[in-house]
């Protein structure tokens, strides 16, 4: 009933000229930077982004800079009609889906290289290329959308610290907002990759966030914070996981810390079960 159709435009060109029209007419403009298979945690971002713009707009495109060879490039979800109608049904004003020859054509040349955040030793550790194809490609829908406000989920916070930086450094006028993350009733944080997890695993996932949980409230009580990511790391592995990391950092800087004085913290995670790589994290 409520499937009022949202415009989908698939290049640079035709966005200008869509975003010029709204500008003109005085409106601001919020941006949602997605990869699609849309989720209750992608909706909730463009929730967030109409408290901040009066039209909002939706990138969908999964960006091949961000993926390693051995990463899951080619089996990503995609479902752009189901995405747009999502998106509308959330009152979205304009789908940006561009081709990967849109974005990266023949030539192109240029990859944004960075430190501090995207450096920390966290998802950079274990996806070398990861933060270049994600900073490159989000300071591409920066400029060719010139939001006012963009917003960006929690789930993936380092990410959301490299694009704060990377908007800070490069100048863009853009406000950049973060946003809860939206989970499971079970606790697990909703997520694209979590279609891949078998019954079984799906059954042991939310103990990323039980153990996450955990942890954080064991470091408020005074455990030191080696122990207690140490803890958290053997529950996870008895769980069935193949920990990557699991490690408490400032909250802003991502820099390492000795204790909870150096805070305020953030407790993040990444952990394999089976083939599916999960990631998490929660505030101290
Ligand atoms: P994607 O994984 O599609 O996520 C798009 C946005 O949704 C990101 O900001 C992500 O943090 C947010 N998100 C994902 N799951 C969430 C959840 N459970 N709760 C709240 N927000 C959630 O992240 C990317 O795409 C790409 O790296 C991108 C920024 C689009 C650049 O290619």
């Amino acid at each position: 009933m409520n499937a009022r159709p949202v415009e989908i435009v698939y290049d640079v060109k035709s966005l200008r000229a869509r975003l010029a029209a709204w500008r003109g007419a005085g409106e601001t403009i919020g941006l949602v930077p997605t990869m699609g298979a849309l989720h209750a945690g992608h909706i909730s971002l463009v929730k967030e982004a109409k408290r901040h713009a009066g039209k909002i707009v939706l990138s969908i495109f999964v960006n091949p800079t961000q993926f390693a060879p051995s990463e899951d490039f080619a089996a990503y979800p995609r479902s752009l009609d189901a995405d747009a109608a999502k998106f509308a049904a959330a009152q979205g004003d304009l789908v940006f889906a561009p081709t990967a020859m849109e974005m990266y054509p023949a030539g192109f040349a240029t990859m944004l290289s960075m430190g501090g955040p995207a450096a920390a030793g966290l998802e950079d550790r274990f996806r070398p290329q990861h933060f270049s194809g994600v900073a490159t490609v989000v300071a591409k829908l920066f400029n060719q959308c010139q939001p006012d406000a963009a917003v960006f989920g929690e789930k993936d916070y380092q990410q959301l610290k490299v694009v704060t930086r990377m908007a800070h450094d490069l100048d863009f006028a853009i406000k950049i907002i973060g946003a809860a993350t939206v989970r499971e009733p079970d606790g697990l944080a909703l997520s694209s990759r979590n279609i891949y997890l078998t019954a079984a695993e799906r059954a042991v996932a939310p103990s990323l966030h039980t153990a996450l949980a955990r942890c954080a409230t064991d470091i408020r009580q005074g455990v030191a914070i080696d122990a207690a990511t140490g803890a958290a790391r053997t529950a996870l592995a008895a769980a069935g996981f193949a920990v990557d990391y699991v490690e408490a950092r400032h909250a802003e800087t991502l820099a390492p810390v000795a204790s909870r004085d150096e805070g305020p913290l953030r407790l993040l995670a990444a952990a394999k079960l089976g083939k599916t790589r999960l990631i998490d994290n929660i505030a101290v």
